[in-house]
């Protein structure tokens, strides 16, 4: 049976942080009195901010923990790495990638302002992606692989990018699903579903 998605995180980590690396950071200066509403919220560019209960669904469904290396595909304004990045500490580490280069720069600079326990997240960084390439295959494998951005199939090259037991949270076809990696094959992984969501489209190619 499919995981429920409204699953509560027991020691409520993922609520704790979030609140913690507060949206607001991330938004632009006309969105910042709307941080508190929970839907997405636009970051220019024809992009959003995703609604804060479906990056905490996604994030229950992910199931970091401290020391894991994650990838987040469509970083968009930097707020979900630096979630990841409270959430994996100084001993892990966070690749985000996002494909609109001015989004980079802005994600970065807000980025760069997150501290954690008194000194700056230098374990979350924020790349430009590579128009030919989804993820950053010269940096996997990755533990965790969290998708916002919705595909039309799931991408087997971002399941090459997962450890032999690494989970990938990404909307496909508006539905959420979890895939976990389940040995060294791409094709040794399992897929559960997760309810429906919308999401701006992952560009392919
Ligand atoms: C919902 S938005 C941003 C979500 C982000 N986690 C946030 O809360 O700000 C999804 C982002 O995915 C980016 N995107 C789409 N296709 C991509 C790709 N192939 N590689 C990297 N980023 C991509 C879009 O440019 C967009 O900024």
């Amino acid at each position: 049976m499919a995981d429920s998605i409204d699953q509560p995180d027991p020691a409520d980590r993922i609520a704790t942080v979030m609140t913690r690396r507060a949206r607001t950071d991330f938004l632009l200066p006309e969105q910042q009195a709307s941080a508190a509403e929970d839907r997405p919220l636009s970051i220019g560019h024809g992009q959003t901010n995703s609604q804060p209960a479906t990056v905490a669904a996604m994030l229950r469904l992910l199931e970091v923990r401290p020391g894991d290396r994650v990838l987040d595909v469509g970083s968009g304004s930097g707020w979900t790495t630096a979630i990841l990045g409270d959430l994996v500490g100084s001993a892990g580490e966070v690749d985000g990638v996002e494909r609109v280069e001015a989004l980079v720069s802005r994600s970065r600079a807000a980025l760069s302002a997150q501290m954690w326990e008194g000194m700056p997240m230098t374990w979350a960084s924020i790349h430009v992606a590579d128009p030919a390439v989804l993820g950053l295959p010269d940096r996997a494998p990755f533990g965790r692989i969290l998708v916002s951005a919705e595909a039309a199939e799931v991408p087997v090259t971002l399941i090459d990018q997962l450890t032999p037991d690494g989970i990938m949270v990404i909307p496909v076809r508006g539905e959420m699903l979890r895939i976990i990696r389940t040995g060294p094959d791409r094709s040794d992984h399992t897929t559960t579903r997760h309810g429906s969501f919308r999401f701006v489209p992952l560009i392919e190619g």
